[in-house]
């Protein structure tokens, strides 16, 4: 049976609640509002982005068990999208397997993704897929054993964190107990256990976007994939990414299998951003995001459709189109400050080259390393995208009111 929308406001709605309101977020709301769909959109402050583009808004801590499950019982909604990794996925899984709404993409990939042990032990271990070598570690002492038996430089990363925070990268023996200290600061809950990975020497990192829909004839869920994106890191944080990324066609066919397996593995329907390492005809599994990518923003410039129209479209069960267009790249724009209140001006020049493109999220408070907006470019080549993108960002000025 192919999805009916309703009337939003209305008893015929088809209901989203979104876990989750950040920038990505918004722009998935944005998607399904064109599909007529009715959006309820959570978070843990006021005023999120994509709480500002939702039917419904709703403030509360979604890693409280009871919070959310009293937010799902008042909302009813059709489909429950998570956003990020913060939430009490136990209530998701009791939701799931009692079938009062579907869980995006499935209770069991937002279940295992949120924990670095859980994704890690399922793709090299139960998949065969190659990984870099790891170890997990959940006392100092254990720490130091594992450091030693991976090598160095390694990578430590607490199990529940994204977005680099409490990852370090150890050179010596003699960074170890520093590493340890800083990871029990990063860690979202469940402090204590940490993964410490050997350091693969890559000659590029990529996001290769995968998208679960169902067939629209057949209803059978197939899978495609965007073209590959490479992105750089600063801190585990993306700071600019592009799209194609060039490499070899074993590399990009052993991404496909590697991306089709994980992703199989995980089911559901929706877009799964697949984190790839790769040399030459080599590439190694670094991680899932079972929803939109941060690096995948690009796609809004370089796709028919964008990774969260690709998103909103595949969870709706209705057919996608992977295709890009053009190429292209995305540069960050960071707040650069710790304030509230701020305004963002330069836009006029940002906005003079007709091949690029601003969005900015409308956070209500900036951080001197918080995500504020992207600027992206179309070009003939990527690096004269990712040069127009880093110039277009550049003219953005952040100010204080
Ligand atoms: N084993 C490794 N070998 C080489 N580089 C690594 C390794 N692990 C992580 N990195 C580098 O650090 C970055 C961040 O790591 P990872 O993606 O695991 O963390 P994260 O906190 O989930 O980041 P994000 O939330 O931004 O995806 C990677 O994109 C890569 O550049
Ligand atoms: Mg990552």
């Amino acid at each position: 049976m192919s999805v009916t929308i309703g009337t939003p406001l209305q008893s015929s709605a088809f209901k989203v609640l979104l876990l989750g309101s950040g920038e990505l977020g918004k722009e998935v709301v944005i998607s399904l509002q064109r599909l007529g769909v009715e959006v309820h959109a959570a978070d843990r402050y006021d005023h999120a982005p994509a709480m500002q583009v939702a039917h419904y808004q709703y403030t509360l801590n979604m890693a409280n068990p009871e919070e959310l499950k009293q937010l799902i019982a008042q909302v009813k909604p059709h489909l429950i999208v998570p956003e990020i990794e913060a939430i009490a996925t136990e209530v998701l899984v009791e939701i799931e397997a009692s079938q009062t709404a579907t869980i995006i993409p499935s209770a069991k990939a937002v279940y295992l993704t949120m924990n670095r042990e859980g994704i890690r032990r399922l793709a090299a271990e139960e998949l065969g897929l190659p990984t870099s070598a790891y170890r997990f570690a959940d006392s100092l002492e254990s720490f130091r054993a594992a450091c030693d038996d991976i090598g160095y430089p390694n990578f430590v990363k607490p199990v529940m964190s994204s977005s680099g925070k409490g990852q370090s990268r150890v050179k010596s023996f003699a960074e170890v107990d520093a590493a340890w200290e800083y990871a029990q600061t990063g860690g979202r809950v469940n402090q204590g256990k940490v993964i410490v990975e050997s350091q693969i020497d890559f000659d590029f990192e990529i996001t290769l976007l995968t998208v679960r829909a169902k067939n629209a004839e057949t209803g059978e869920i197939e899978t495609q994939y965007c073209d590959p994106i490479g992105h750089r890191q600063d801190s585990g944080d993306y700071v600019e990414s592009w799209q194609p990324q060039a490499m070899t066609a074993v590399a990009l066919e052993e991404a496909k299998r590697i991306s089709h397996k994980v992703t199989t593995a995980l089911g559901g329907c929706g877009i799964f951003g697949v984190e790839l390492f790769v040399k030459g005809d080599k590439v190694w599994f670094s991680e899932v995001s079972p929803r939109p990518h941060d690096t995948g923003l690009v796609t809004l410039a370089s796709q028919y459709q964008s990774e969260f129209e690709l998103h909103a479209r595949a969870i709706l069960g209705l057919p996608v189109n992977t295709t890009r267009h053009s190429i292209a790249a995305s540069t960050v724009i960071y707040a650069g400050v710790d304030d509230t209140n701020l305004s963002f001006s330069g836009l006029n020049l940002a906005l003079a080259n007709p091949n690029t493109d601003l969005r900015l999220f409308g956070k209500p408070e900036g951080f001197k390393r918080r995500r504020m907006g992207v600027a992206t470019a179309r070009a003939e080549t990527t690096d004269q995208a990712r040069e127009l993108a880093q110039h277009a960002a550049d003219q953005v000025i952040v100010n204080q009111n």
